[in-house]
């Protein structure tokens, strides 16, 4: 793990969310993540996916949600604080150009990186509340289509009746509705797996492939061809 300093942190009205702007120049694709460490608890680092990096300023965002052990040790922090951090890992978004981008949540974050990165023919975004709302509204391209609990962003992608292929970030009941549902064309889901090492070392964060076969989130993904994945071996 490395030392970054923290640039910038930016809350979301209602603290459900954070952005964290951390000095780190590396050189990332969209649907990469890190693992991040505030001091030395919790044990273990967690996994981020990138959501933006500014080339000339040399830093790096993690859209961050309310949730879990490292979030206490976040609100500790304040601009010029050092955070360890390990990356990039993982596979990323294949380069097709135009997807189709379907986010729930903090699943909205390697999308928004996406989008930065080249045209794209859609953005659906769900969010929990308006605050939350407010706070993405900057960062989503004009456009964007968000919608707030209890919508469901699978509903509004849906009638869309878009086609086309489809990179699609959340939690695994909304993959599982689009890849059940979503006729349009190719779907690359990006997994959410407990993690420990990011690298393939521990093999603590396996997916079952619908062929049998054992793949690792961190290092085979995060990111998959939907119809590779068995969405039923955890059931
Ligand atoms: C590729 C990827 C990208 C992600 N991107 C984002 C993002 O952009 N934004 C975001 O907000 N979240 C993201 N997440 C989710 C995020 O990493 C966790 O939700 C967050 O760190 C909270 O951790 P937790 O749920 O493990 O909660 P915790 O409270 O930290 O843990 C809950 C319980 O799980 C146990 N636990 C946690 N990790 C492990 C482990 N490795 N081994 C064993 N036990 C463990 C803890 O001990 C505890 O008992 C991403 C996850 C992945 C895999
Ligand atoms: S987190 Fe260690 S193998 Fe995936």
């Amino acid at each position: 793990m490395t030392d970054v300093v923290v640039r910038q942190m930016s809350f979301s009205t209602d603290r459900s969310l954070l952005l964290l702007t951390v000095d780190w120049r590396a050189a990332a694709r969209p649907g990469q993540f890190a693992m991040l460490k505030v001091g030395d608890w919790p044990v273990v680092p967690r996994p981020f996916s990138i959501c933006a990096q500014d080339r000339e300023a040399g830093t790096t965002s993690f859209l961050i949600r309310r949730r879990g052990l490292l979030w206490d040790q976040l609100l500790r922090l304040q601009p010029g604080a050092t955070v360890q951090i390990k990356g990039p890992l993982g596979n990323g978004f294949p380069e097709l150009p135009a997807p189709l981008l379907v986010g729930g949540g903090c699943g909205v974050a390697p999308l928004l990186f996406v989008a930065a990165t080249r045209p794209v023919a859609g953005f659906y975004a769900g969010v929990a509340s308006a605050a939350e709302q407010a706070f993405l509204a900057p960062l989503l391209p004009a456009g964007t289509v968000v919608t707030v609990k209890p919508q469901f962003v699978t509903d509004a992608f849906l009638a869309s009746r878009s086609a086309g292929p489809v990179f699609a970030c959340g939690p695994s009941s909304m993959l599982r509705v689009l890849a059940n549902r979503y006729r349009g064309g190719p779907i690359w889901v990006s997994l959410e797996e407990r993690m420990a090492c990011g690298e393939g070392l521990c093999k603590g964060c396996p997916v079952r492939r619908r062929e049998g076969s054992v793949a690792l989130v961190c290092s085979d993904g995060p990111v998959f061809p939907e119809g590779e994945v068995s969405w039923t071996w955890q059931d």
